[in-house]
């Protein structure tokens, strides 16, 4: 059995739905949990400090140790304070809350964008900010940030979440090249679950075989010291988990000084396009690959 005896996880948004799920079970297998929950409505509005210590008294009830945190993750530093008062040290973060505020983009208000801001992206910046050096002394750390379709994919009313959502990976991917040699490993998550979210869109029964514990397990395996897995995006719920990874086509070389640059890129568009060969750059080095190419190999 994999389990997580002396370490500490912070969960947020952990009052309900996945941050729930995630915290019941790290707490069942020895870590010593922050519950944080502001215990908003599910548009993000309100407060209420029920949820998250309903959830402490669950762990406590079953043997675990866990504290309760109100603070919105917009006050990151002051969550993190709290897990290194009460416990000493912080091991695992997942950046989990969230909201929505589903609206068309042109009906979309300057707070609509901006509050989603401040939770989904800003909240997991401050955490991890304030996190990140006792994760560097101490050579260890895991982190998991939660990502969402809407944002790799794109979904009709969501520019605001889509938009903070894939951030949240953006921020995974260098923090993972940064914690590496730290022993900090850095992953993002798109799940897929029964929540009150979901249930705005999709009945009861339909989302029935999607239950939040399901997304947990993979949570707690890139949380694990055994895991060495970082700076990857895994789509999971109801049980299904994949790895999503960059694609790149072939492309094609042009010549683009001449008068007709534009035209070549449009006479290129099919090759440009073709994936039937592509190649999967896994970094930053890879990535570049073509344009050192084109620089001579510097
Ligand atoms: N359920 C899904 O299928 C799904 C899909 C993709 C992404 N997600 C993401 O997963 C995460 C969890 O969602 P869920 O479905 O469990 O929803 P949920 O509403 O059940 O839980 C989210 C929790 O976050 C808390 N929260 C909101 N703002 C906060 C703040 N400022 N500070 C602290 N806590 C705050 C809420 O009080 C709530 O308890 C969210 O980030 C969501 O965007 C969920």
């Amino acid at each position: 059995m994999l389990h997580f005896d002396g370490k500490v996880a912070l969960i947020t948004g952990a009052g309900r739905g996945l941050g729930r799920a995630h915290a019941l079970l790290l707490a069942s297998r020895g870590a010593r949990v922050v519950v944080n929950d502001l215990g908003t409505s599910g548009a993000g509005t309100g407060a209420d400090a029920s949820p998250a210590q309903s959830v402490v008294d669950e762990i406590r009830a079953a043997g675990g140790e866990a504290v309760v945190n109100g603070d919105s993750v917009v006050d990151g530093g002051r969550i993190v304070e709290a897990a290194l008062d009460h416990f000493g040290r912080i091991d695992l973060v997942v950046n989990n809350a969230g909201f929505l505020r589903d609206v068309a983009f042109h009906k979309m208000t300057a707070a609509d964008w901006d509050d989603l801001y401040q939770v989904h992206l800003l909240g997991a910046f401050r955490i991890v900010h304030a996190a990140w050096p006792r994760m560097r002394e101490q050579g260890y750390g895991r982190v998991v940030n939660t990502s969402s379709a809407a944002g790799i994919y794109g979904n009709f009313g969501q520019v605001n979440y889509g938009s903070f959502k894939l951030a949240l990976h953006g921020m995974t991917q260098p923090l993972a090249v940064e914690g590496k040699a730290k022993n900090i490993h850095v992953n993002t998550i798109a799940p897929a679950a029964d929540s009150r979210l979901t249930r705005t869109v999709m009945t009861a029964e339909q989302l029935a075989p999607m239950r939040a514990e399901l997304v947990s397990p993979l949570v707690a395996w890139l949380c694990h010291e055994t895991c060495t897995e970082t700076g990857g995006l895994f789509e999971v719920g109801g049980g299904f988990i994949a790895k999503l990874r960059w694609e790149r086509s072939g492309g094609a070389y042009l010549d683009l000084t001449g008068g007709n640059a534009v035209e070549q890129v449009a006479e290129a568009w099919g090759t440009i396009t073709d994936f039937s060969k592509c190649d999967h750059p896994a970094g930053f080095g890879e990535a570049m690959a073509p344009f050192v190419k084109l620089m001579g190999g510097a």
